[in-house]
């Protein structure tokens, strides 16, 4: 007879992880066994968290104040930087209570559609998506239903497919994810495509799960937060978070900002799940946001990743059946590549797995984002220094030429 430790949930056996922790941890193995692995899949940046947060958080623990649990939603002076971070960048009028600070922007996006779903219900997610949308209604016995972006081509990139979504609206639709800028495609919708969207939102009734923790890496056109839309209570779930603005991604905070009643209801969530998040932590994390010299830090990094995306583009061009894109917001390219997995005979997992084998470079099968669409597509995250780039770039292009080779 099976142990009932062993008898799960009947959802337990369909989930799915997460391809980015998988390949960090398959960097880590191949680097452990002496090979110089190359790593350009991380979705982090390259450096570690600004000094002057990490003093602020040894500062904390030292005066031995900030130890214990604090309120479930965040300390209310966390709160209220949060609320003006988003009201001073994008001309809100959010109240410092209507923030819930989380464990992270995942915390932040499962609790949202904790609050949400019930079983049955659907959420339309545009793909290639961030798996944690899908996954998350999954856990909670919703579904979500996929739309693909539109790849418009090298010169304009990927495109909300405004009619395909509002076909895929039923009753059961509870929300629409817009993930901006987006991860893994690098798009930055245009202020148009948002208006439209909310548009949708607000004539079919359904909410909008906005997730911007990428809002400090636009290299090229306009972002248009949807936390500026002036009834933006009305259907808006907003998510955001510190780690990859401040690189805090291991401090685990990100937050949501909902209408004030709906914060209430997602604390008493909250409060049995993880209670509060890490008190010390908040406490540096006001520091990243109110301190002039970390949003110093931040414009240096996000001008130094301009570059490398410029670098990693550039040196993506005229490798054969590699069409790329060049992205306009996150930290990364996501070149097409389905002539080339054609003439190769591979399909993109196998493709990427080769060159990990082979040449020690860690790159992201389109598939580790979900549903089908990034079947045609790798990810490379250009968080990183210029020789990992120019490295990796030239492992990429041998190791295309390698299997071309072999095929003729
Ligand atoms: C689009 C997107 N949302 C959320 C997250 C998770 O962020 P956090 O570290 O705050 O949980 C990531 C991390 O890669 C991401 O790419």
């Amino acid at each position: 007879m099976t142990s009932p430790t062993l008898k799960f949930r009947s959802i337990i056996p369909y989930m799915r992880g997460e391809g980015g922790f998988a390949f960090i941890a398959r960097g880590r193995e191949l680097a452990s066994k002496g090979h110089h692995v190359v790593n350009l899949s991380i979705g982090q940046p390259d450096v570690p968290t600004p000094d002057n947060v990490i003093e602020s958080a040894v500062h904390w623990l030292r005066d031995k104040k900030y130890t214990a649990y604090t309120e479930t939603p965040g300390i209310p002076e966390l709160r209220q930087a949060v609320a003006d971070y988003l009201n001073e960048r994008y001309g809100s009028d959010v109240d410092w209570r209507e923030v819930v600070v989380t464990p992270g922007t995942k915390g932040a996006i499962f609790l949202s559609l904790a609050t949400y779903l019930d079983p049955g219900d659907e959420i339309i997610v545009p793909e290639p998506s961030y798996p944690a949308y899908p996954e998350g209604a999954k856990i909670l016995n919703a579904k979500a239903r996929f739309v693909p972006l539109r790849f418009e081509g090298s010169d304009k990139g990927f495109k909300l497919d405004m009619e395909a979504i509002e076909e895929a609206i039923t009753p059961k639709t509870k929300m629409i994810v817009v993930n901006n800028p987006h991860n893994p495609s690098g798009a930055v919708f245009t202020p148009r495509e948002i208006d439209e969207l909310v548009d949708i939102a607000r004539e079919h009734k359904i909410m909008i799960l906005a997730d911007e923790i990428y809002d400090n890496y636009v290299y090229d056109g306009s972002f248009k937060s949807l936390i500026s839309y002036p009834d933006w209570r009305e259907f808006l779930v907003y998510t955001n978070g510190f780690s990859k603005t401040f690189s805090m991604t291991g401090w685990r905070l990100g937050y949501i900002v909902v209408r004030r009643e709906v914060a209430e209801i997602l604390s008493k969530l909250a409060v049995n799940i993880w209670g509060c998040p890490t008190s010390f932590a908040q406490k540096a994390a006001v520091t990243a946001l109110k301190d002039p010299d970390t949003w110093k830090w931040v414009e240096k990094i996000s001008k130094r990743y301009a570059e490398m995306r410029t670098l990693l583009y550039n040196e993506l061009q005229g490798i054969e059946g590699v069409e790329a894109w060049k992205s306009r917001g996150a930290f990364y390219l996501f070149p097409r590549i389905s002539s080339l997995l054609n003439k190769v005979n591979m399909n993109v997992d196998e493709f990427v797995n080769y060159i990990i084998d082979n040449y020690y470079l860690i790159i992201l099968p389109g598939t580790a984002f979900p549903d089908t669409a990034g079947k045609d597509y790798v990810r490379f995250s250009f968080a990183t220094s210029r020789e990992a780039i120019l490295e990796g770039a030239k492992r990429f292009r041998e190791a295309v030429e390698d299997l071309l080779s072999k095929q003729s």
